[in-house]
């Protein structure tokens, strides 16, 4: 099945300069980018969006981390695209990610983990249309 997903690069990511490196692993996999921009998000934004973390012990670090800085938001399009796109990330804790996986090269601690990728059609679908209208989705 033809499914969409939502990537985020994160501030980690961006400021150190991996955006155009994550893009290309992207499409080098087969990917289509439906939709991309780039935001600072607010406190409130982020929080919204990481409702379901609400009650973990890193909610407020997460959020931080989530708000310090741009981060890139893209829409991806592919057969399988939640489980293809949640393999090329690796594990959540870059200690237990794969070779050649993105957290693997480049994620430093599992809070800081470079990428973000939609865990599931339920979450793809409440996550994609949080930051992207029908529009900006081609
Ligand atoms: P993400 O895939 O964006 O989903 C939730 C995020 O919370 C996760 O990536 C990490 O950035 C962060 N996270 C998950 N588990 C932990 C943890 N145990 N400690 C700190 N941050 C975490």
């Amino acid at each position: 099945m033809i499914e969409r997903t939502l990537s985020i690069i994160k501030p980690d990511g961006v400021k150190n300069g991996l955006t155009g490196k994550i893009i290309r692993l992207f499409e080098e996999n087969g990917f289509e980018i439906k939709a991309i921009k780039k935001v600072h998000l607010s406190r409130s934004e982020a929080e919204g969006f990481y409702y379901v973390h609400k009650e973990r012990p890193f909610f407020n670090s997460l959020v931080s981390f989530m708000t310090e800085g741009p981060i890139v938001l893209i829409v991806l399009s592919a057969e399988n695209a939640i489980l293809k796109n949640r393999e090329l990330m690796g594990a959540t804790n870059p200690k237990d990610a794969k070779e050649g996986t993105i957290r693997k090269m480049y994620a430093e601690s599992i809070e800081r983990n470079v990428v973000h990728g939609s865990d599931s059609l339920e979450s793809a679908k409440f996550e994609i249309p949080y930051f992207f209208n029908v529009f900006e989705i081609l």
